[in-house]
């Protein structure tokens, strides 16, 4: 299967997909589409860690490595905080807030050995922790870099460019898109609202041809709802040459989702995801859960902009997620996760190189049958 975004990284088959973990990466490229690592998370020394591992499990064939790049965030105005001077903008009150919703779930702190320094949670989306994973990233083999949340910014695209790397960028409307393609972006991800993850509210059928045409001739994959074979022939029937999945791999073998949440994700319906801001202060799909529903009520304290949010919860995630196991604990109960709205087809755990060939197995049954409806 050649597209224009087949060619460009030199992969066989028009199949992205984003996940945090090395594992699903390394099998989606040894599959013959193209693995991109969530790098937003990692420490440098890890991103080191982590490519040098992917780079001897695919022997040669291309992956990829996405990073957050927000062209605003609080603190930026101030000239750039560091994470001490943010970490001081938390209100009280939330963290007071936070701390009774704990209490309430039965949710135990953190052992006495596990140091979370307040604040010490969230993501490395300001420039001065994203420098030197850059540098680790560019020190690589990687065949693509994406960049999530605004337009890739000039620096990052020299870079790549430089380099011979083409550069990806997701949209969530044709704005986003427009705004994309003038900074350069040699691939644009058209990622239509029912996406795990920060998300718009546009639809995939609605936004994907609307970006296909305004970008043109820069190549467009669809996301956004995409997990079987139907939905990658849909995606290419609305003008894309290829898909980029992120859902679909978090029940495969290899992913080292939380098991708690792995269960939930294997249980719920498309109906039980939510766009909430909860866990990194801008709007991301995620399963429905009690930790959503708090959040939401009313009388709570309502979340905090972007990185100061995940500042906040970094340490309740990771309280909730130490503990929670099937058991239908409070920690159990909060658990939440990023996922899409594909979360309902997601029901049995399989290798991430099966969801691949079903993928194309099913792509093809749906072509043929809409072939012969042509002929007829
Ligand atoms: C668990 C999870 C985390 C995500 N984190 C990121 C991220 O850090 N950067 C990014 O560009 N996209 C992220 N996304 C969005 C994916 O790249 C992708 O666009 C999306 O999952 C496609 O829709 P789908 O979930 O319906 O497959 C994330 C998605 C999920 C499910």
């Amino acid at each position: 299967m050649r597209t224009a975004a087949t060619d460009l990284v030199g992969i066989d088959l028009p199949i992205f997909g984003f996940s945090h973990c090395r594992d699903v990466v390394a099998a989606l490229s040894n599959a013959g589409g193209c693995g991109v690592l969530g790098a937003v998370a990692h420490s440098p020394e890890q991103l080191d860690v982590d490519l040098t591992w992917i780079e001897q499990e695919v022997k040669g064939k291309p992956f990829g490595v996405d990073l957050l790049v927000p062209g605003k965030f609080a603190g930026s105005d101030e000239g750039g905080l560091d994470r001490d001077a943010l970490a001081s903008l938390l209100p009280d009150e939330h963290q007071a807030w936070l701390d009774e919703l704990l209490d309430r779930y039965g949710v135990p702190p953190l052992p006495d050995d596990v140091r979370f320094p307040r604040g010490a949670g969230g993501m490395r989306v300001d420039p001065k922790s994203m420098a030197p994973l850059l540098d680790v990233l560019f020190s690589h083999d990687t065949k693509l870099v994406a960049s999530a949340l605004g337009p890739p910014p000039a620096h990052f695209i020299e870079r790549a460019h430089g380099a011979g790397i083409p550069v990806a960028a997701l949209a969530g409307s044709v704005e986003h898109a427009r705004r994309h393609a003038a900074a350069g972006a040699d691939l644009i991800v058209a990622q239509g609202g029912e996406a795990g993850g920060h998300t718009g509210e546009i639809a995939t059928l609605v936004l994907v041809p609307e970006v296909v045409d305004a970008v043109a001739p820069i190549p467009v994959l669809a996301a956004g709802g995409i997990a079987r074979g139907r939905q990658l022939a849909a995606g290419m029937a609305l003008g894309a040459e290829g898909v980029w999945c992120g859902s679909v791999w978090l029940t495969t073998e290899e992913a080292e989702t939380a098991p708690a949440v792995k269960e939930k994700f294997l249980q719920a319906g498309s109906g039980d995801t939510v766009r909430s801001r909860s866990i990194t202060g801008k709007p991301a799909r995620m399963l429905r859960t009690p930790w959503t529903e708090e959040w939401e009520r009313p009388d709570g304290p309502g979340t905090l902009p972007m990185p100061l949010q995940p500042m906040l919860v970094g340490e309740a995630l990771a309280r909730i997620q130490r503990v929670a196991t099937t058991d239908g604990s409070g920690a159990q109960q909060l658990a939440t996760y990023f996922v899409g709205q594909v979360v309902g087809a997601m029901d049995t755990v399989k290798p991430t190189r099966r969801v691949v060939l079903e993928l194309v197995e099913e792509f093809v049954d749906s072509v043929e049958r809409l072939g012969r409806l042509v002929e007829s």
